[in-house]
């Protein structure tokens, strides 16, 4: 039986990748993808998903209706603004911050809540994860980009509260840190290859458990502080 994921931004960077490595390792990939897809990828492709958008979401589950989705990937994410320091804060910017990498995943989990319990009776389990950053972690006192650093830790605290709330439910939820990655996002002088990136989440998403839920990971599979 193939197994089913769904991941949100993936026409470019990591998500593009998660979703072409996925279909390599031979799953039904559901790409869900805002502007456009960079090259072809060859999977259902769902164009015109703005992860913000409830509309778009409703869309997309009536188009899904109740197929099982294995493997949900919360990936569509921003840096947010160009002024986004403590003393100097476009504060439109960072609302944007917040919608799309905090509020948006917790939606499209709810969103998709009937196809991860289908697969969970098919399966026994279905998995959550949702792609941070370690720039999200509050022990470490940087204080650069700080609208997107806080969009992550309140991230982070959502997944840990969805996690504890599913636990009963047999839906796992894991948060995984990419590494500094050589995306758009990343730019050109981050140390991680996208696809190591890529086939680490890959690997932290599928052994993820009931025991791993409620944990943060980066992608070689290293507990990250909170
Ligand atoms: N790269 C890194 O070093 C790094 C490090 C830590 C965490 N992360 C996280 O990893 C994830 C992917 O980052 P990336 O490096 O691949 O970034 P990226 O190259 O900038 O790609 C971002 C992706 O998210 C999509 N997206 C943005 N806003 C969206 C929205 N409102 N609705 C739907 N899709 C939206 C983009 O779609 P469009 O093409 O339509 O804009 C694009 O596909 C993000 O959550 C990011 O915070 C990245």
């Amino acid at each position: 039986m193939k197994r089913t994921v769904l991941i949100t931004g993936a026409g470019r960077g990591i998500g593009r990748a998660v979703a072409a490595f996925a279909l390599e390792q031979g799953a039904d990939v559901v790409a869900l993808v805002r502007t456009h897809v960079n090259g072809v990828l060859p999977c259902e492709v769902i164009n015109g998903v703005d992860v913000t958008n409830k509309e778009a979401l409703d869309r997309v589950a009536a188009i899904l209706r109740d197929r099982p989705v294995d493997l949900l990937v919360n990936n569509a994410g921003i840096i947010g603004p160009e002024r986004q320091s403590t003393l100097d804060m476009d504060f439109d910017g960072f609302r944007r911050a917040l919608e799309v990498n905090t509020l948006a995943p917790l939606r499209v989990v709810q969103t998709f809540l009937p196809n991860l319990r289908a697969a969970r009776d098919r399966a026994g389990i279905a998995r959550i994860v949702t792609i941070s950053s370690q720039m999200g972690r509050m022990n470490y006192a940087k204080s650069d980009r700080i609208a997107y650093r806080a969009s992550k830790t309140a991230v982070n605290k959502v997944m840990q509260g969805l996690a504890t709330d599913l636990a009963a439910e047999s839906i796992a939820v894991r948060v995984v840190d990419p590494g500094w990655a050589r995306t758009e996002m990343g730019g050109p002088d981050a140390t991680a290859r996208v696809a190591d990136a890529v086939a680490g989440i890959h690997a932290r998403a599928w052994e993820t458990n009931m025991e791993l839920t409620g944990t943060f990971v980066d992608y070689r599979g290293t507990a990250v502080s909170w």
